[in-house]
Order: structure tokens, then sequence, then C-alpha cells
């Protein structure tokens, strides 16, 4: 006797059939319910977990030839044996075409019931197991994937931190630039996963100075027109370091165009407007807001007040004005409360 457990439903307009077949299928240990027509049948399929439906072929109202397509649509783990007359096995052929798993002819051999029954039921779990197994192995994978990206990107900013801390002027630039950066992006409303990007953005946006010359990053006076140029090199090289590890394109933009300026006259691109990704016009605002406010080899540190003056100043030319003025809001805020 079997200990299998999934329901069946008996779709039989004769009810004589239908007790016949749900006292051999109790024995061999099966849940059965029955239904003597289409509708009912589907109000079952609804409402109960059926593994295996026997579906009559010929019913008054709906046939079990034109219910079969409605159940393999809506109910596609559920296997379905149509019984039908001996005389009638084209159909059911045709039948099984449609889906059907398998087919009974009546009078019924309960044996051969039983034994087709098995058969389709465990074909079903084969198929669910092995689906199952599929879907589990994709998510695993999908999940060490993240993971070793995950790792790689605690790397590089670890990476971009380390070298930050090297220089007194720059400690903790990048960390600060992404505080204040996630600040704008909720004040403008920006969903959290928008956030999530700047967020990291924020964090590893200067990488890219890895490529430059400590000569020049340390150099007191002003910089030779060569000298700047290869400083403006470090958004492109910071994309091309991030580009293996970040899948996402929106990050690398806001890093490769975080030194564009609004009027187009920034770096490397020229990009002018809103033609620059707004998470790169939210990093240029915390950027220069942080940058302007740190102690310099050659500066002193500017007040916030003085700070705030110059984004305001920068309005339309260097800055987004929309996300100049959520900023010195917010920092208005703050300064009134302190
Ligand atoms: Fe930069």
């Amino acid at each position: 006797m079997t200990t299998q457990r999934e329901g069946i439903l008996i779709v039989d307009d004769e009810e004589g059939v239908r007790r016949l077949l749900k006292r051999k299928l109790l024995s061999q240990g099966y849940r059965c319910e029955e239904a003597s027509s289409a509708y009912q049948a589907l109000d079952e399929l609804r409402n109960k977990a059926i593994g295996l439906v026997i579906l009559d072929i010929k019913m008054p109202g709906k046939s079990g030839v034109q219910l079969l397509p409605e159940i393999r649509a809506s109910y596609p783990d559920t296997v379905v044996i149509m019984a039908t007359a001996i005389t009638d096995t084209s159909t059911a052929i045709y039948c099984m075409k449609l889906g059907a798993y398998d087919y009974i002819t009546k009078p019924f051999n309960l044996d051969e019931v039983v034994l087709s029954v098995d058969k389709a039921l465990e074909k079903r779990r084969l198929e669910l197991e092995n689906r199952d197994y599929q879907r589990h192995l994709e998510q695993k994978v999908e999940e060490q994937s993240r993971k070793i990206r995950a790792s790689f990107l605690n790397a590089i900013t670890s990476l971009a931190y380390a070298l930050e801390a090297k220089d007194k002027y720059t400690s903790g630039h990048s960390q600060r630039v992404a505080e204040i950066s996630v600040a704008i992006a909720r004040d403008l409303g920006l969903p959290q996963d928008s956030i999530n990007k700047i967020e990291l953005a924020g964090q590893v946006h200067d990488i890219g100075k890895i490529g430059v010359r400590e000569s020049i990053l340390h150099k007191l006076g002003k910089l030779s027109a060569e000298e700047f140029q290869h400083i403006k090199y470090h958004c492109e090289v910071g994309e091309r370091i991030l580009t293996p590890i970040v899948e996402d394109e929106e990050i690398l933009k806001i890093v490769r165009h975080h030194h564009e300026r609004y009027d187009g006259k920034g770096y490397p691109d020229g990009l002018f407007g809103e033609a620059i990704p707004l998470g790169a016009r939210i990093l240029a605002v915390a950027d220069s807001y942080d940058a302007m406010t740190s102690e310099r080899p050659y500066r002193r540190a500017m007040s916030a007040e003085t700070a705030c003056a110059e984004i305001e100043h920068g309005k339309s030319t260097q800055f987004d004005p929309e996300v100049a003025d959520v900023f010195l809001r917010a920092q208005r805020l703050v300064s009134s409360v302190v």
C-alpha cells in the first residue's frame, strides 16, 4: 500500500463510476475528492490541493476535452488522466497531445487505474523535486556571486579609505561625501534603491586616484595644465577599476561623472544639466562642500557658512540648482538648530 498523500479529484457525471474509483484509491491510501461536472471540478481545484485529476471525457455541459486545457493552464503542476470509453481512444490520444499524462478506459481494470495513478504521481513528484532543486541551485549561485561581489566591494571601499588615511587632509572624505549625498538624496525623495547606489558611489568615488601620481596629488603649488589633465583622469580610472566588480551601470556613471558641472564645463565628458546623472550632481555638491570645509595643505578649512555661500554662488553654473537648494536648506536648518 502506498503512503502518498496527494489529493486526487475524480471528475465524472456518473456517481457509480466516481464511487468505484474512490473506493479503490482510498484503499491505496490516497485522499480523494469528487466532482460531477466541469464547473464543480474547477471549484474543487480552486479550493483544494489536487495533485491529479481523473477526468471523464464525455460529460454533459462542458466536456473533459474542453476542461483539460483550462486545468493545464491554471494548474500546470496537476497531472490529468483521461477516462474514456474503449471505443473512443482516438479522443483520449488527442487529449494526451493537449497535455494529459495518460488515459484509462471504461470498464475500468482497477489495478491498471492504480498503476497509472501511481506512475503519474511519481512523475509529478520527480518533476517538482527537480524544479525545486533547480530553483534552489540558482538561488545558491546567485547568493554566492552576490557575496563575492559584496566582499570585493568591501575590499575596494577599504582600499579607498586606506588611501585617504595616508593623507590627513583627505582622511574620511569619501565617507563624509557618502553621508552628505545620502542626506540630499533622501530630501529629494529618491527611492531607497537609488539612495543605496549613491551611498556606494560616494564611498568609492575617488578610487581612481590610485592612478594619480602622488607628487601631483599632494602638490602644494598650482598645478600645471598637464598635471591638472592627469588628475582629471581619476574619474575614468575609477570607473574602469569598478567595472568588473560593480555590475550596476548607475553607480559606475556616478563615479565617472562626479566632476561634471551643470553648465557643461566639467570633466571628463563635459556633460550639461540633466544629462549628468542625478547621483553625480548630488555627489558634486557633497564633494565640494566637504573639500571646502576640510583643511588643505595650501589653505585653512572654510567655515560651513562660507562654504554654503560658495555653493549658493555656484548654483546653475557648477551645481544643479535644485540639488544645491535641497542641500542648503538642510544646512541652514542644522545651523539654526546649533
Ligand atoms: Fe574626485
